[in-house]
């Protein structure tokens, strides 16, 4: 008798114990459950706005930015400098940038920002920012060289 009660006791006890961790268990799982769907249920430019600082990584700002040289080159100077329209020098055309690579950049820079006969100051294109236009000259050169 004294035995089974004893018997009992242990088992009440295993019982409470198992209790009490799967509580614990769950209430772990539900925690990391509900911040995750809210997580996933944040929309995502709620997550990282346009402009805001977003640990470091910019938030893309479409078209915003500072375009590429061969961005610049795609949508101004490829008018002429791709089919020599007026005169230019072709890109790629290493004979043709020869002479005028000797200039040496800073020239051809100043030249493209405030044009040059037939070569329109910023290619026609005065939205253009100094640096996008530098970029589109390092864009021609590479090509030319
Ligand atoms: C409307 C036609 C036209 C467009 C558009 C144009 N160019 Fe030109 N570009 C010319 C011509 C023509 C010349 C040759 C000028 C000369 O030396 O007589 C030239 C010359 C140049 C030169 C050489 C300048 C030098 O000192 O020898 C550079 C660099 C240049 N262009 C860059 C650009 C860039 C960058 C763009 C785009 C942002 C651009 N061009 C858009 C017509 C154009």
């Amino acid at each position: 008798m004294k035995h089974n009660m004893r018997i009992a006791r242990i088992l009440a006890t295993a019982a409470v114990l198992g209790l009490g961790l799967l509580v614990a268990a769950q209430a772990t799982a539900k925690t990391v459950s509900a911040e995750t769907i809210a997580e996933r249920l944040k929309p995502s430019g709620e997550l990282c706005l346009q402009g805001m600082d977003c640990g470091g990584v910019a938030a893309p700002v479409a078209a915003a930015g500072p375009k590429s040289g061969s961005e610049v080159y795609n949508s101004v100077c490829m008018a002429c400098h791709d089919t020599g329209a007026a005169g230019s020098p072709k890109r790629g055309d290493v004979a043709a940038w020869e002479s005028r690579l000797e200039q040496g950049m800073a020239t051809l820079y100043e030249h493209s920002l405030n044009g040059i006969r037939g070569m329109p100051a910023k290619g026609g294109n005065p939205n253009l920012s100094d640096d996008e236009v530098k970029l589109a000259v390092d864009y021609i050169v590479e090509a030319s060289r």
